[in-house]
C-alpha cells in the first residue's frame, strides 16, 4: 500500500489528464528503490515509473529482457513504500503479457496487488490490443509505450530513432489512436522524430510522455540514473545531465578510503 498522508494531494491519472487539458507539462522520472523514490517524490515529479530499465541500471543487464515479474514487484514495492504524492506506474516485463490476454491480466493483477502501485505500462500497439483491453476491463489503468520499445530490441537490431519512415510513422499514429480509444490514460513516445511527437500529441486527447521525442510531448521522462550522471558511458543526444553524481560519489568514497587508511576516521568524537 502507498504511504497515506492526508495533507498531501495525490496525483492520479485524472490529474495528469487535467494537466494536458490546461497545457501544463508533466514531469516524470524512473525510480527503482525506496531511498531514491523518496527523493524523487519529495522533489515534486507527478509520475514515477518503475521501469524495466531496472534490468540495465540496477542489475547490469545489457537489455530489459531478463528482468522478471518478481523482480519488478520487488522494485515497485520499495518505491510505493516511499511515495506520498506521485502516481506510480510499473512496467510489465518482457514475456509477462505478450502470450495472451489472460496472462497479461494475471501479470497486471499481481503487480497491482503485491506492490500497491497505481498503474501498469505495456510496450506495443495493435498487436497487444487484447491484453490492454483485458487489463483495462479489470479497472487497472494502463499507460502505452510506442516508438523505440526496448523489449523489441532484437527485432529492431539497434537503439536508433524509430518511425522516421512514413509507413512506421503512420502505424505509430494509428496505434496511439487505438490506445486512446480503448482507454489508456497516457502513452510514452520513445526516440521518435520531434515533428511526429507534435502530430501525435495534437491528434490524441490523452497525455503523451516523451523520451528522446523532442519538446512537443505533453510530458517528459528520463531514467533517473542518466539524469543524475551516475553512468558516465551512456551519452545519447536526448539526455541532459543535471548532476555528476558519478564524480561526487567517487570523490566521497576516495576521501573515505584516504581517511580510513590515514587513521583519521573515526576520530574521538565519532567513537563511543
Ligand atoms: O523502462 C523505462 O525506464 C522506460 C522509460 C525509458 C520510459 O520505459
Amino acid at each position: 500500500m502507498s504511504v497515506h498522508t492526508p495533507d498531501i494531494k495525490r496525483v492520479t491519472t485524472h490529474t495528469i489528464q487535467e494537466m494536458k487539458n490546461r497545457g501544463e507539462k508533466i514531469s516524470c522520472l524512473t525510480a527503482y528503490d525506496y531511498s531514491m523514490a523518496g527523493i524523487v517524490d519529495a522533489a515534486g515529479v507527478e509520475l514515477i515509473l518503475v521501469g524495466d530499465s531496472a534490468s540495465n541500471v540496477m542489475a547490469g543487464h545489457e537489455t530489459t529482457l531478463p528482468i522478471t515479474i518478481d523482480q519488478m514487484i520487488y522494485h515497485a514495492t520499495s518505491v510505493v513504500r516511499a511515495v506520498k504524492r506521485a502516481l506510480v506506474v510499473v512496467d510489465l516485463p518482457f514475456g509477462s503479457y505478450q502470450g495472451n490476454s489472460r496472462e497479461a491480466l494475471n501479470s497486471a493483477i499481481r503487480i497491482m496487488k503485491e506492490s500497491g502501485a497505481h498503474a501498469v505500462k505495456l510496450e506495443g500497439g495493435l498487436e497487444i490490443k487484447d491484453s490492454i483491453t483485458r487489463i483495462l476491463s479489470a479497472g487497472v489503468p494502463v499507460m502505452g509505450h510506442l516508438g523505440l520499445t526496448p523489449q523489441s530490441i532484437y527485432k529492431f537490431g539497434t537503439y536508433t530513432v524509430r518511425a522516421k519512415q512514413e509507413a512506421e510513422a503512420a502505424k505509430l499514429l494509428e496505434d496511439c489512436k487505438m490506445l486512446e480509444e480503448v482507454g489508456c490514460f497516457s502513452v510514452v513516445l520513445e526516440k521518435i522524430p520531434s515533428a511526429l511527437t507534435k502530430k501525435v500529441s495534437e491528434s490524441v486527447t490523452i497525455p503523451t510522455v516523451g523520451i528522446g521525442a523532442g519538446p512537443h510531448a505533453d510530458g517528459q521522462i528520463l531514467v533517473l540514473h542518466d539524469l543524475l550522471g551516475i553512468n558516465k558511458e551512456f551519452k545519447p543526444r536526448f539526455l541532459r545531465r543535471y548532476a555528476d553524481l558519478n564524480g561526487v560519489m567517487t570523490d566521497a568514497i576516495s576521501n573515505y578510503i584516504k581517511d580510513v587508511k590515514g587513521k583519521s576516521f573515526p576520530n574521538e568524537q565519532e567513537s563511543y
